[in-house]
């Protein structure tokens, strides 16, 4: 079942595959069309995200980057050396750097559900920080997370950067810490990313880039189910439409279709009014209060958060109770 180079452990838990087929159909066939935002991260889509994450107006990045530079003394002494450090959905590994130097954490776990993604990550990280033990774990991780292959005795922290919680519904966020709380334990910890709630011209420009950036992330989801699912989407026939909605606290991304049309996805025709949208992604914004409120809800208590000058970003840590 695992793997062992120099000190990377390989752990496959065989974790089942989307089917976008099933879920485009599914999805396109409610009330409002919606396909989930999972979709976005194909080759091209992961390539488009790295740019918005550099785009000027996407200030959610560089500034959670900033407030984990600038506090990372104090965040390691708050959650102490030698814990466990487990990343769901670590991706390219890359955020958890900015806190290794300081955190020295015993071992590091990263999760992520594209195997060759992880492997590629895991061993570039190993390669940079060759004091530190690697467990990397193919794993889907809205499921509830298992840690039981991980060494047993340390402080286990989650770390779950980049506001990526604010693709959860405010329910399903809660249910998701709450898986969280039960793997790390008590004592155990979670590092955690959360966008604030702020002027709504912020938010709309960081999700209307000049560059079109964001909008060529959106359209990029026809393409997408143009090549893979033999659909015959005209990429002028639909734009880009985010927006804050302030009533639900979140950004809403959708596809909006210019004119009546009917689209062919393999054998089946879906029909779209002028004006109709695909809703693509929902993106949460908490204040700190609310944002700590769920995660009392889910059983952590809250520890410390750390924000950037301009309350742009929050950077939350919460604990386990002992007892
Ligand atoms: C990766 C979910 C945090 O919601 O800001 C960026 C994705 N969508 N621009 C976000 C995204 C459009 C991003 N998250």
């Amino acid at each position: 079942m695992s793997t062992s180079t120099a000190s990377i452990q390989f752990y496959d838990y065989h974790p089942r595959e989307a089917d976008f087929f099933a879920e485009v159909l599914d999805g396109l066939s409610r009330e409002q069309k919606k396909i989930p935002p999972k979709f976005f991260y194909d080759e091209k889509g992961s390539e488009i995200f790295e740019k918005i994450c550099d785009a000027p107006e996407y200030y959610l990045t560089r500034t959670e980057q900033n407030i984990l530079q600038e506090n990372a003394e104090e965040i390691a002494m708050i959650i102490g050396h030698h814990c466990l450090l487990v990343e769901p959905g670590s991706g390219n590994c890359e955020k958890v750097r900015l806190l290794l130097d300081a955190l020295k954490p015993q071992a590091y776990v990263p999760m992520d559900i594209s195997r060759d993604h992880l492997k590629k990550a895991a061993k570039a990280l190993s390669a940079d920080y060759p004091w530190l033990d690697v467990h990397a774990a193919c794993i889907d991780f809205t499921q509830p997370l298992d840690l039981s292959f991980c060494p047993i005795g340390m402080q286990k922290i989650a770390f779950f950067p980049g506001s990526s919680i604010g693709n959860f519904e405010p329910l399903a966020a809660v249910k998701f810490m709450s898986h969280v709380v039960s793997a790390v334990g008590r004592g155990g910890g979670m590092l955690i990313g959360v966008d604030l709630k702020k002027d709504k011209d912020i938010l709309d420009a960081a999700y209307n880039d000049e560059a079109g950036v964001t909008a060529a992330f959106n359209m990029n989801l026809l393409e997408r189910m143009n090549h893979e699912l033999n659909a015959d989407f005209d990429l002028d026939g639909f734009e880009h439409h985010a927006f804050y909605n302030a009533d639900k606290g979140r950004i809403e991304m959708h596809l909006r279709s210019q004119r009546d049309q009917v689209i062919n996805i393999d054998q089946q025709m879906i029909h779209f009014d002028e004006g109709e949208t695909i809703h693509t992604e929902n993106s949460y914004k908490y204040s700190i209060k609310e944002f700590q409120l769920m995660a009392r809800q889910a059983g952590f208590m809250p520890i410390n958060v750390w924000t950037d000058p301009e309350q742009l970003f929050s950077v939350h840590y919460f604990e386990v109770p002992a007892a």
